[in-house]
């Protein structure tokens, strides 16, 4: 069995060493420019057109992340670049889940107890006590409710603030009031204090978090996008934050990552930008999540995780 991989700034030597152990059997090999040569599995992110392209003999592919937007671009820009019958496979979970879980309680709480607020204070040098925000209606409604927004619902509703959730087909999750399709989305952001978007980016997706949804949350609500960002309209949050709409927003992604240097983002006080890093993808839970499926594969057995390419998740 042959095994390429593809993981641009990764330290490939230690992931190859590490799927060695667990493939014994494999042949496995770090794609290069140029390299033509027959595979059976594809192991990647964010991987070049040329990679991919007429490589027919692909068994699968497996996407070193949750979201698989950037391969679903290379088959949306040019159809037919994704080999015809392998499978795509995205990471599930594998130690992502309680990292957003972390990144968005912190969030959530930084704001629902005012710290964002006390840290321009202190630099301020002035000593203030703010008002508490009521627990009961500070409202956090998670959009998507797959592996990861399902795990960050529960994480923050143990918190006790009323927490909604939104998803595509209807979902049932303790402690968390859900709403599903597009009928629902209004009645899922009507008054919604603090809006965590857990999406995948597709041609459905793309755009939600725009003026018209920012105009159906609580006045003086608060974002906070950790999945593409493709989802946000920048000029209508910086409207919204200018408007009093929206308070303050955290932004773990953005359209252009980097960040330009003189993207207006840096210089907005409110918003609170982090480099992509609120579940990074972890060596050991990721190959040991790829191997048994590779393996599965081998045996003829069915995987969990393969993407529905129409769906585009
Ligand atoms: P997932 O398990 O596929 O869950 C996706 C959720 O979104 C599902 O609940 C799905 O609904 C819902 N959904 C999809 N399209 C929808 C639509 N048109 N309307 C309403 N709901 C829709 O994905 P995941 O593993 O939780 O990951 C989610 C995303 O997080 C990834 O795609 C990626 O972009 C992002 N991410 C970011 C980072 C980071 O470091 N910033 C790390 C990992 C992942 P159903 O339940 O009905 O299918
Ligand atoms: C990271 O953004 C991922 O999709 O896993």
């Amino acid at each position: 069995m042959k095994i390429l991989f593809y993981m641009p700034h990764a330290d490939a030597a230690s992931w190859l060493y590490d799927f060695a152990r667990v493939l014994p059997d494999a042949e496995l090999r770090e794609w290069q420019a140029g390299d033509t040569a027959p595979a059976d599995f594809a192991i990647v992110w964010r991987p070049p057109r040329d990679m991919l392209a007429g490589r027919d003999d692909l068994r699968a592919i497996f996407n070193l992340g949750a979201g698989v937007d950037a391969i679903l671009a290379l088959e949306h820009e040019r159809p037919g670049t994704l080999p015809r019958n392998a499978k795509l496979v995205r990471l599930e979970d594998t130690g992502m889940a309680p990292q957003m879980a972390e990144y968005v309680t912190h969030a959530v709480l930084r704001y629902m107890r005012r710290f964002d607020e006390y840290q321009m204070l202190q630099s301020a040098r002035r000593w203030q006590e703010l008002e508490a925000h009521p627990r009961e209606t500070f409202t956090v409604g998670v959009l998507g409710l797959g592996v990861l927004g399902a795990h960050v619902a529960q994480a923050v509703a143990a918190f006790g603030m009323p927490v909604r959730g939104y998803s595509r087909s209807a979902r049932q999750i303790d402690g968390v009031t859900t709403f599903a399709g597009e009928a629902q989305f209004d009645a899922f952001l009507d008054g919604v204090k603090v809006l965590v978007n857990l999406l995948p980016h597709t041609p459905d997706t793309g755009d939600v978090l725009n003026a018209r949804t920012f105009s159906k949350l609580a006045r003086g609500a608060y974002l906070i996008n950790v999945a593409r960002g493709g989802h946000l309209v920048e000029q209508d949050l910086l409207e919204a934050l200018a408007s009093g709409q929206l308070a303050a927003a955290t932004l773990d992604v953005v359209r252009e990552e980097p960040l330009p240097p003189d993207h207006l983002f840096w210089r907005e006080p409110r918003i609170t930008i982090t480099p992509h890093i609120s579940a990074l993808t972890l060596r050991e839970e990721s190959v040991a999540q790829v191997a048994q499926k590779i393996t599965a594969l081998m045996r003829g057995e069915t995987v969990s995780g393969v993407v529905d390419i129409g769906r585009g998740y």
